[in-house]
């Protein structure tokens, strides 16, 4: 780790926001490590549901598919599990979750329930062009969900994962009309960057860069002491 984790007594629930592409899921999972909490990425637990077979999968599918949000409620039972399983104690990476402000408000009031509160919100932003090119090239494992750019952090043997060596799939939304279309609902969401700003909990980090450079700023915007805006 490129410097140490302040031993600050602190609840870490951290919520990343930023367009689809972003770098959310991969850069999620680094500050999960860095501070031995869990990544809660709705998107994961959706397709996982979906690749399970499960009922919620089938029902979300389509609407997945097509770029779309699912509907607030069932995202918010999907976190609301999360947060009484014990789990998140000591803190999460909300990766993908909220992206409305109904969904914002729920998470507020089940973590008041608990005594909690969001301690940080930090929006990467990453230009619309930028988001289109990492979509394009993202590669997925079928199997663990690990992710790859054939460009930009590519498997060390063409379309398996160096993980688990499964087949290496590109996502059904990562076709470009469909990349289109979740930036269109993405700038719709703007009201939740506007939520956090008036909460004076929200920081703002350029997501463009190498991915330890970008994993750098995240960390020091939620150690607290890094705001670039
Ligand atoms: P979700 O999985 O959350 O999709 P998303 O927000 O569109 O985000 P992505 O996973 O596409 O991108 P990311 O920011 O995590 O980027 P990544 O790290 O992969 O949601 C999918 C769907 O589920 C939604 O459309 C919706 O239908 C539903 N859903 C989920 N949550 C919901 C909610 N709360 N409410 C309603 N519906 C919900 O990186 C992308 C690529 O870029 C990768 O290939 C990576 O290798 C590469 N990359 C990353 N960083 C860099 C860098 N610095 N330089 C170069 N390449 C990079």
């Amino acid at each position: 780790m490129p410097f140490a984790v302040p031993k600050v007594d602190r609840d870490r629930l951290v919520v990343l926001l930023g367009p689809p592409g972003a770098g959310k899921g991969t850069q999620a999972k680094r500050l999960a490590q860095r501070y031995g909490i869990p990544q809660l990425s709705t998107g994961d637990m959706l397709r996982d549901a979906r690749a399970k077979g499960s009922e919620l999968g089938k029902r979300v599918a389509a609407v997945m598919d097509a770029g779309h949000l699912v509907s607030d409620d069932i995202v918010i039972a999907l976190i609301e599990e999360k947060l009484a399983d014990g789990s998140t104690k000591g803190g999460a990476i909300f990766d993908g979750f909220p992206r409305t402000v109904a969904q914002a408000e729920a998470l507020d009031a089940m973590l008041t329930r608990h005594g909690r509160h969001v301690d940080r919100a930090v929006l990467m932003y990453v230009p619309d062009d930028e988001v289109v090119r990492r979509n394009s090239g993202r590669r997925m494992c079928s199997k663990c969900q690990r992710t790859y750019h054939v460009e930009f952090s590519p498997p060390k043997v063409a379309d398996v994962c160096d993980a688990c060596g499964g087949e290496l799939i590109q996502r059904a939304d990562d076709r470009p009309e469909k990349i289109r279309a979740r930036l269109e609902v993405y700038h719709r969401e703007a009201p939740l960057v506007g939520y956090y700003e008036g909460k004076k909990l929200l920081r703002r980090v350029d997501g463009i860069g190498l991915l330890d450079d970008v994993y750098d700023r995240l960390a020091r915007a939620v150690d607290g002491n890094g705001d670039d805006r």
